[in-house]
């Protein structure tokens, strides 16, 4: 296989020169492939197969312990002009970038194969579907891709056929963190990626295309590209609608796109559609319509159990590939909160040591699924025109002064309620963990522009239509004194969505805050939930001295986008600040 695209051959041709792999082979996607691959990788080591009776065709791949996560302080934007990257991205100017990576690809793939993989970021046959083409040297990213995206012959004959696409170029290098680099080229759409194999980091698709990148072409164009997942929520009536959220890595998207109604709820059935990524683009009829770019889960796996997330455990006992998890006696794959079973090895591989205290599954460990294993998978999800999104809803982790929900006032102040969000940090990214730090739209890692550009750019939204959706904030993480939640979250958020939808609908109530709308505790549908009302009233208070402080901080963080910080989200910022002072309501 190879192609009848000049631009695409030219530039295998060209990296290849570059890299100097001993094979190149084009991807066809098949499934004899992906079995050929994954052979070669259980006899090279790189894969484990795991236990063939419990988890048919189920692979385990430890990474190099310096290579778990995303990292974000070796992630680049490389515009020309510094300001449309923003004081949100790292920057160098892209001659400087370029000759930096090249020299670290330069003869890379001296004794490897050279993988040319075609990719399309969406249902294959949707117009709003865009497709690139990966070079790698990983085949564990190639596999990776191959359940991530629509990946193959298909999306190399619609590249063909429309001659456009993203060209992305990765190898995982010698994985010396000081040699690893992830580089955007916005303006020659054009990504390089060196010395990671970690998912965010290597599987170009999601991260590095679908966001960065998109989020660039989307503003170009007009639309959204998001950090969002998309659920269908099905009533006792039978209506479904559909609901996008963003929030930071590991704050509960892939639970929420998979919630199992608890038992108190029946009648009510969730639809997933994604978890991590959203592309929304407004609709002849003026409503905000999102289609799922992705094809597969790349999702956290611990936490992930019987009690919380059976959906996403049932999807894990076949075809699937797990990165840094644990592992039991009998090859089984095992995590924190999967089972009381005590593993045998931990995701280093070596014996595991129970009075050790440290966890035996990495905190980031991974499972790579295709979204057809799931079974709440929405029958819309491949949908060329997407599905129209009733309410938008951001949040995050904290402990402390978010509560359970909100409402903003309209899509303006909505604006500035997914720009004020912040959030704790988590393993998904190298760094200290637990770190409150600004986290706008769940995007500060993936927005591949001036974060100033790109609320001027959600704002213009309110020009284009008056049928946008609803936008709201949720924290399902308040902590007590001694670190217990508040909230019992994963399935009892159903609650949460309930009134959300029905203010959608127009028919729950609210009362008026300086920081938005909230429900009152008999607001809530709280029909056998296991909260007082005492914990209730305490998730849904205002703290108006705290808020005072936050928005303190907000505003030094607003202040640092200088003037490409929107008018029209400072004169939202006053007004909330203005009823804050005054014990007003925000409308
Ligand atoms: P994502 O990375 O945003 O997709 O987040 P996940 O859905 O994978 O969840 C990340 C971690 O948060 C996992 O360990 C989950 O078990 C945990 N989590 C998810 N939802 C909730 C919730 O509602 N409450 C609590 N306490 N933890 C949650
Ligand atoms: P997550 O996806 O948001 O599901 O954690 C991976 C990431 O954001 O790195
Ligand atoms: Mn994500
Ligand atoms: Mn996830």
């Amino acid at each position: 296989m190879t192609t009848n695209n000049a631009t695409l051959q030219s530039w295998v041709d060209e990296v290849a020169r570059l890299t100097r792999p001993d094979r190149i082979h084009w991807c066809d996607g098949s499934a004899e492939e992906y079995a050929e691959l994954v052979q070669a990788m259980v006899q090279s080591g790189e894969l484990l197969a795991l236990n063939a009776e419990t988890h048919p065709n189920c692979y385990l791949h430890r990474s190099h312990p310096t290579d778990v996560a995303r990292t974000e302080h070796l992630t680049f934007i490389c515009t020309e002009q510094r300001e449309d990257a923003g004081p949100n991205n790292n920057w160098i100017p892209p001659a400087e970038a370029h000759a930096k990576i090249d020299a670290l690809f330069a003869g890379c793939m001296q004794g490897r194969t050279l993988y040319v993989v075609p990719y399309c970021m969406g249902p294959i046959d949707s117009p709003l579907a865009r497709c690139g083409v990966e070079i790698t040297d990983s085949a564990y990213v190639v596999a990776n891709m191959r359940i991530m995206t629509r990946m193959g012959k298909a999306a190399l004959a619609r590249i063909e056929r429309e001659g456009t696409f993203v060209k992305g170029l990765h190898s995982t290098g010698d994985l010396n963190p000081e040699r690893r680099f992830i580089m955007h080229f916005p303006e020659e759409l054009t990504i390089k990626s060196i010395g990671s194999g970690y998912g965010g980091n290597a599987l170009l698709g999601k991260k590095c295309h679908a966001l960065r990148l998109g989020s660039w072409q989307a503003r170009d164009e007009g639309w959204l590209a998001e950090h969002m997942l998309i659920v269908g929520i099905q009533n006792p009536r039978g209506e479904t609608h559909y609901v996008a959220a963003a929030f930071p890595s590991a704050c509960g998207k892939t639970n929420l796109a998979m919630l199992i109604p608890p038992a108190s709820m029946p009648g009510w059935k969730v639809w997933t559609i994604g978890d991590d990524i959203a592309w929304m683009h407004l609709g002849e009829d003026g409503r905000l319509w999102a289609i799922n770019p992705e094809a597969g889960a790349f999702g956290v796996a611990p936490g992930t159990g019987p009690k919380t997330n059976p959906t996403a455990l049932n999807m894990l006992d076949h075809d699937c590939i797990f990165t840094n998890v644990a592992l039991t006696a009998d090859d089984q794959p095992w995590w924190e909160g999967k089972s009381k079973e005590v593993p045998a090895f931990d995701w280093r591989g070596q014996p595991y040591d129970a009075v050790s205290g440290l966890p035996a599954a990495h905190p980031n460990s991974r499972f790579t699924v295709s979204m057809r294993q799931c079974a709440s998978y929405s029958p819309r999800a491949e949908d060329a025109q997407g599905v129209p999104i009733s309410a938008i809803i951001f949040g995050g982790r904290r402990k402390e002064l978010a509560p359970l929900v909100f409402q903003a006032r309209d899509w303006r102040h909505g604006v500035l309620v997914g720009a004020s969000v912040a959030s704790e940090t988590t393993a998904a990214a190298t760094g200290a963990v637990g770190v409150v730090r600004r986290d706008p739209m769940a995007m500060q890692p993936f927005c591949g522009y001036n974060f100033g550009d790109y609320w001027e750019h959600w704002l213009s939204f309110a020009e284009r239509s008056d049928r946008l959706p609803k936008i709201f904030h949720v924290n399902w993480f308040r902590q007590d004194d001694s670190g217990r939640f508040l909230w019992p979250g994963f399935g009892e958020n159903l609650r949460v969505l309930q009134w959300i939808l029905e203010r959608c609908a127009g028919r729950a109530e609210a009362v008026e805050t300086p920081i938005g709308l909230l429900p009152r505790s008999q607001d809530l549908n709280t029909q056998h939930l296991d909260v007082d009302v005492a914990t209730l009233d305490a998730l849904l208070a205002v703290d108006a001295q705290r808020w005072n402080a936050e928005l303190e901080d907000i505003r030094s963080y607003f202040e640092k986008f200088d003037e490409r910080l929107p008018t029209g989200l400072w004169s939202e910022f006053e007004r909330v600040q203005n009823a804050l002072e005054h014990g007003t309501q925000v409308a």
